[in-house]
């Protein structure tokens, strides 16, 4: 397949449902977390949901970078890793340190989601594996490339740390939900999504995959519409929430 081809009839469409998604999302929040609510049909385990929607991400991607890989160097596996490196951490580790004690998300949602993560991992797998070795050999010296690193790096530091926070705002019996504090919620109500979305615009840059970039559309697609309701949702429940906080931009969203 020519890379016209894939990007003209898989990733433009692939795009489109991405904004159609946004669209929808501006008035449906998904039903999962403190948005879960009836009439979405079977509902499952949390962490299992999380796990089976998730761990379908890093095997499409390695299933089908290694189908299709031709004459690919060290620096598309490097790509590759960091994906699985944070798909494993995102499926296997998360859901068992999350306190989600009994609850539990829709089958649909864990549904939606893996067709989410089929259709990236398989788009940024095949991309990998057909056109990688299109990368110049000074491609990791280029501005281009070690601004990705950085992006990538610092965004995965601030997920991580703000997810941190909110797995230690619950003892392992309590449920509820309370007022984060420290980092960079000292900012934005949802500074994890905030930083997925650097982390993956610096996996867009650094990988120049036209590929990277939907797929970082997509992320904005469902975390910014998201931290939208999540913000309104704390506005809402409490009512010292700190006035100053945005939604996920610092003193602009
Ligand atoms: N790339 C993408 O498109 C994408 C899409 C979705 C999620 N993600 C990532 O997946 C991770 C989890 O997403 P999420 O939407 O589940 O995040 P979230 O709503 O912030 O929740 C994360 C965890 O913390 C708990 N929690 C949240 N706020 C809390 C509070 N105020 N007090 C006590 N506990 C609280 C949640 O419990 P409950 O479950 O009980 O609410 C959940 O276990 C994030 O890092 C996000 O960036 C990525």
């Amino acid at each position: 397949m020519s890379q016209e081809f894939f990007i003209t009839y898989i990733l433009y469409p692939w795009a489109g449902v991405a904004a159609v998604v946004f669209l929808v999302l501006q008035f449906v929040s998904a039903p999962y977390g403190r948005h879960t609510r009836q009439g979405w049909g079977t509902m499952i385990d949390n962490r299992w949901g999380w796990l089976i929607m998730e761990i379908i991400s890093p095997i499409v991607l390695l299933g089908t970078f290694w189908h299709y890989k031709t004459q690919n160097g060290g620096l598309t596996w490097f790509f590759v890793a960091l994906w699985l490196g944070h798909y494993l951490n995102r499926s296997i580790v998360f859901p068992w340190r999350i306190r989600t004690n009994g609850k539990k998300m829709p089958l649909l949602i864990a549904l939606f989601a893996g067709i989410f993560n089929s259709v990236n991992g398989f788009t940024n797998g095949f991309y990998l594996a057909n056109y990688g070795y299109l990368y110049p050999n000074d491609w990791v010296f280029s501005l281009q490339f070690i601004v990705g690193v950085a992006l990538f790096a610092s965004g995965l530091a601030i997920n991580w740390q703000a997810d941190e926070v909110l797995l230690r705002l619950r003892s392992a019996t309590e449920t509820g939900y309370k007022i984060p504090h420290g980092g960079l919620y000292r900012f934005v109500s949802c500074p994890n999504y905030l930083g997925e979305i650097i982390e993956w615009l610096g996996f867009a840059l650094m990988t120049a995959s036209p590929a990277a970039w939907v797929f970082w559309g997509w992320t904005v697609a469902n975390l910014v519409p998201r931290a939208q309701a999540n913000h309104n949702w704390y506005r809402h429940h409490f009512t010292d929430y700190p006035p100053k906080r945005k939604a996920i931009l610092p003193f602009i969203w």
